[in-house]
C-alpha cells in the first residue's frame, strides 16, 4: 500500500495483466479472409491508452479486496493460482468459466480451419493471468471492453472523416470507408460472441446497452443542441443535453464495465456493485471533458488526432457551451455548426477570450473527485489508490 502522497502506477499494478491483451484481442478477431483479419485488427497494433481496460483489471482488483475477509491478498498467492485451470469448484470462482469459453459451441458457420473462436488452447492463451484476484472473466471482460471501444473508433472515424488515428494513418485512411465500417461491426460481433461466452445474462445485458449507448450519443451529437432551431438560445438545458450525450457516449462504456467487473467478481454486495458504477460514470464524464477541453489547448501533434477539430466538425463542447452563456451571439453560429467562413476562427477566440476553458477544467475536476469519493467505501489497497491514480492522471493527460 502506497503512503499518503506517494504515487503508484496503475500501469505498474496491472502491467502484467495488460501484456496479453492486444494479443488475446487479436485471436478473438482472426478472419479466414486476409483482408477483413487485417483491417479488424489493424487498430489492435497501435499504441492504445488501454485505459478501459485498465479500469476493469484495477476494478476487479479493488473489488476482490472488498471479499477478502476468509481468503485474502495476504494470503499466500499459490494456493488460489495454480487450481484454476482444475478446480470448477474452487471458492475463488463461482463458476468455471474456462467451460463455457471453450466449449465447441461456435457460431454454426465459423469456419473451424480458420477462426480462432473455434480453438480453445489459442482462445485461451493468456486469459488465466498472474493475480489470483482476477478471474478470467474479468480479463476477458477487459478485453471485450477494449474491441467495443476499437469498434466505435472504426466507425467514428469514418464519421467524423478523420485522416489520422494514434498518430497514424486512420483505417478508414488505410483501407476506405467501407471496410472501416465492415470491420467495425465484425469487431461487435465478436465482441457480443465473448460477451454471451460469460454466461451472464446481467452483464450481457449491460454491455449490450453500451452498444446501443455509443450510437445515441453520436446521434445526440449530430445536433448540438435539444431544439433544431437556427438561432438556439442557451439555457440549464444546453448543459444537460452535452452532458448526457457525454454519458451515452464515452461514461456508459466505462461505468457499465466497471459495474460488469464487479458483478464478475465472486460475492459483491449491491453496494460495491454501485460504487464501481458510480466510479466509472464521474470518471467517464471527467475524461471527456478533459478530452473537449484538450482539443482547444494542445497541439496536434501532442494529441495524436487533429486538435481543435470539433469545431471543424460543427460540433459545440463544453469549453464553447459555457462561452456561449456570456456571448449570446455564438447561438447563431451553433446552429448552423459554424459552417460560414470564419466562424470556426471566431467560436475560437470567443472561447478563448472566455472562461469557457477554465469551467471546464472546473467541471471535469468536480466529477473526478466524485469518482474518487465513490470507492471510498473499498477496503485500502494498491487497486484502490491505483483507481484513485487514474481520477488523477485524468485531470493531467496532454493526450
Ligand atoms: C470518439 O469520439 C467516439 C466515441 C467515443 C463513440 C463513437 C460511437 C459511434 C461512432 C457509434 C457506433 C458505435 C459502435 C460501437 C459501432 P470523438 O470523435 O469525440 O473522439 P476522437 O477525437 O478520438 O475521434
Ligand atoms: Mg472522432
Ligand atoms: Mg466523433
Amino acid at each position: 500500500k502506497a503512503p499518503p502522497g506517494v504515487s503508484v502506477d496503475p500501469l505498474r499494478i496491472v502491467g502484467k495483466e495488460l501484456k496479453f491483451l492486444s494479443k488475446n484481442i487479436r485471436n478473438l478477431l482472426g478472419s479466414g479472409h486476409p483482408m477483413l483479419d487485417k483491417v479488424a485488427k489493424y487498430y489492435t497494433w497501435s499504441e492504445g491508452k488501454h485505459v478501459r481496460p485498465l479500469l476493469v483489471l484495477l476494478m476487479s482488483q479493488a473489488t476482490a479486496a472488498c471479499n477478502n475477509s476468509n481468503h485474502s491478498s495476504n494470503h499466500n498467492n499459490s494456493s488460489n493460482s495454480t487450481s484454476s485451470s482444475s478446480s470448477s469448484s474452487s471458492s475463488s470462482q463461482p463458476y468455471n468459466i474456462s467451460q463455457p469459453i471453450s466449449s465447441p459451441l461456435v457460431l454454426a458457420d465459423a469456419n473451424p480451419d480458420t477462426s480462432p473462436l473455434t480453438a480453445p488452447a489459442a482462445e485461451l492463451e493468456g486469459v488465466f493471468g498472474e493475480d489470483p484476484n482476477i478471474l478470467p472473466a474479468q480479463r476477458r471482460l477487459a478485453e471485450i471492453t477494449e474491441l467495443i471501444h476499437t469498434a466505435s473508433l472504426l466507425h467514428d472515424d469514418v464519421i467524423d472523416n478523420a485522416v489520422t488515428r494514434r498518430s497514424s494513418s486512420s483505417a478508414n485512411t488505410q483501407f476506405g470507408n467501407k471496410m472501416a465500417v465492415l470491420a467495425g461491426d465484425f469487431l461487435l460481433g465478436r465482441a457480443s460472441v465473448a460477451l454471451a461466452r460469460l454466461r451472464n445474462p446481467e452483464v450481457i445485458e449491460l454491455l449490450a446497452t453500451v452498444i446501443a449507448n455509443l450510437v445515441e450519443g453520436e446521434f445526440m451529437q449530430l445536433k448540438n443542441t435539444a431544439s433544431d432551431e437556427s438561432y438556439p438560445v442557451f439555457t440549464d438545458e444546453t448543459i444537460t443535453y452535452y452532458l448526457q450525450k457525454t454519458y451515452l457516449k464515452t461514461a456508459s462504456l466505462i461505468s457499465k464495465s466497471c459495474r460488469a467487473a464487479a458483478l464478475l467478481g465472486h460475492n459483491n454486495t449491491p453496494e460495491t456493485v454501485e460504487a464501481a458504477y458510480s466510479y466509472g460514470r464521474n470518471l467517464g464524464l471527467a475524461f471527456q471533458l478533459v478530452d473537449d477541453m484538450l482539443d482547444y489547448t494542445v497541439s496536434s501533434t501532442q494529441f495524436g488526432k487533429p486538435a481543435g477539430a470539433d469545431l471543424e466538425l460543427g460540433l459545440a463542447t463544453a469549453p464553447l457551451l459555457f462561452a456561449w452563456k456570456h456571448n449570446p451571439e455564438l447561438g447563431a453560429l451553433v446552429g448552423r455548426k459554424f459552417g460560414q467562413e470564419g466562424d470556426v476562427e471566431r467560436a475560437r477566440q470567443i472561447v478563448h477570450q472566455s472562461d469557457g476553458v477554465e469551467q471546464t477544467r472546473l467541471l471535469a475536476q468536480e466529477y473526478a473527485d466524485k469518482a474518487v469519493s465513490a470507492i471510498q467505501i473499498f477496503p485500502d489497497s494498491e487497486a484502490k489508490n491505483g483507481l484513485i491514480e487514474m481520477c488523477e492522471k485524468t485531470m493531467k493527460r496532454r493526450k
